[in-house]
């Protein structure tokens, strides 16, 4: 027998609490569209009380997307419900309030400060509260795997009589291992009397580097939705990735009793794209499913066997989850079949910009004699998928020897000017970006920096990755792509110098998690 599993997307909520990924409305409405093209279950927007951005986010998400529920997080707190309330009003009949409250015995007796039975009367009445705004309301007792089996089977049965439908039991600092965290859920569906009355859910972080294999040993004893993030972003070691559960679960779905899901897995590798450019979190190489290598065949005698058959070595289709190569790129293309080309790439682009690429393309093709998605990908993302801009480059002259100079021309976007200046460095990328600073007014700090090649042969585009400390110790993560480094490094400098000042613009949020909670 087959049965669904619902994937619930935390991406734009856990997934953007990872330092460095914050994004601003704008790049969370570009992220939350893909995950709806991705076919998503349930969209976690936000966390409406923690900030006004977060605020904005979510209500964008809830008056635009189509599709899936869209999700807002709220403690068991009166204000926090209300304003999540607030904020998804525009979803109608798909918002879904997600309340939370700690009940392992740690959190309760040095976070929250509260017995067994405040914890219990909280839970009730946070979820009663939800209620009165929306049908649709999830429960997480938070660090539910450490909290004691007994307590929590009585809390989760509290919280299905309050009206919760859905039941989340996260793993909130990684500990569980696999055949634990199963027992943990039969030993709710056995001991819990109304438990047939909610969906069991599951949220694994992935400290111990288990959310995955938790998340699915979570499905086989009874779990119903999964939460998890694309590229598996997320707190400290992050969340279950999508694209991992999900492509395990087709794949193998002889071990797994045939559950499916609805995605669409061909907008797997889009999405972990976009969302990998929009915070700046490089995927790891040999990352599963979505890693540059993860279908790339280096060994000889691993190519001979996948031109032979290509099961011999591949379990998966690159097809299957997005990944294209075939070379129909070139410079007879006209703007027609690119449009189709890039609509098949999960893009979304205005004719305007079609155009614009289809020239690039053509100009590319002149420098490069095979044009691959991944030289599309990264001229489309440098360019249209950014949203945050306020210093642009216009111009940049290097000349290296025994002085290196460089000379920058900046544009200001929202005061429509241009400003130039030249400075010497180190080297060539230090003279660029001191001069980027010099003309700016603001001094940032490259903690770390690290290029890779996005696409294949010596005239191979570079993707430049910077992490930049700017005043207060902020760190800020920028990305960049183009076929010369030293531009490269410029345009991730000012990525990071973009981003940082979009933050700076907007209310600081808190991190009400670790917070104690206001009396009643
Ligand atoms: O990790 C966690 O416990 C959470 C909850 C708010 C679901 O993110
Ligand atoms: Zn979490």
């Amino acid at each position: 027998m087959s049965e669904r599993v619902l994937i619930f997307d935390t991406t734009l909520r856990d997934g953007e609490q990872c330092p460095g990924a914050s994004m601003n409305t704008r790049e969370k409405l570009e992220v939350a569209r893909q995950l709806a093209r991705l076919r998503v279950d349930i969209i976690e927007a936000g966390f409406p009380v923690a900030s006004e951005g977060d605020f904005e986010a979510v209500r964008a998400i809830a008056s635009e997307i189509r599709g899936p529920r869209i999700a807002a997080l709220a403690r068991c707190v009166d204000a926090d419900i209300d304003r999540a309330a607030a904020a998804l009003e525009p979803a109608g009949d798909r918002a879904r309030i997600h309340v939370f409250l700690a009940t392992s015995a740690i959190h309760r007796q040095f976070k929250l400060k509260m017995a067994q039975d405040e914890i219990l009367r909280r839970a009730v009445a946070g979820i009663q509260r939800a209620r009165q705004y929306v049908s649709d309301v999830e429960f997480s007792p938070e660090d539910a795997s450490r909290t004691e089996p007994e307590f929590l089977a009585q809390v989760v049965q509290a919280a299905i009589e309050a009206g919760a439908g859905t039941i989340n039991i996260p793993d909130t600092v990684g500990y569980a291992v696999p055949h634990e965290f199963g027992e943990l859920i039969r030993y709710l569906k056995e001991h819990v009397p109304n438990i047939a009355r909610a969906v069991i859910s599951v949220h694994c972080h992935n400290d111990l580097g288990l959310a995955v294999a938790n998340s699915l040993a979570a499905i086989q004893n009874g779990a119903r939705q999964v939460e998890c993030t694309i590229n598996g972003i997320g707190e400290r070691a992050g969340n279950a990735s999508l694209e991992e559960i999900v492509m395990a679960l087709r794949t193998r779905k002889d071990a797994f009793g045939g559950f499916y899901t609805e995605i669409d897995t061909r907008q797997i590798y889009p999405t972990s794209r976009l969302v990998s450019h929009l915070t700046g979190m490089v995927v790891q190489r040999n990352k599963a499913i979505v890693g540059d290598n993860a279908f790339a065949h280096e060994a000889g005698i691993h190519q001979h066997g996948v031109l032979a058959h290509r099961e011999t070595y591949e379990i998966m289709r690159a097809e299957d989850v997005g990944r294209t190569s075939e070379l129909t790129w070139g410079k007879h293309m006209g703007h027609h079949a690119v449009a189709r080309k890039l609509e098949e790439m999960g893009y979304k682009l205005s004719e305007a910009e079609v155009r614009k690429v289809t020239e690039q393309i053509k100009a590319l093709a002149d420098k490069k004699k095979a044009i691959y998605d991944e030289d599309v990908r990264a001229l489309v993302e440098g360019q249209f998928i950014e949203v945050t801009r306020v210093w642009t480059l216009d111009y940049l002259g290097v000349m290296t020897g025994a002085i290196p100079t460089a000379t920058v021309r900046l544009r200001r976007v929202d005061e429509e000017t241009v400003r130039a200046d030249a400075g010497t460095g180190d080297g060539p990328i230090d003279a660029a970006l001191k001069t980027i600073d010099r003309i700016t007014g603001i001094r940032g700090h490259l903690v770390d920096y690290s290029v890779t090649s996005v696409t294949r042969g010596k005239d191979a585009i570079g993707e430049v990755s910077v992490r930049v400390e700017f005043e207060g110790g902020k760190i800020v993560t920028g990305k960049a792509t183009s076929t010369d480094i030293i531009e490269a490094s410029a345009l991730a400098y000012l990525n990071a110098l973009n981003r940082y000042l979009d933050q700076q613009q907007r209310a600081p949020q808190r991190d009400l998690r670790a917070e104690p909670l206001p009396a009643v």
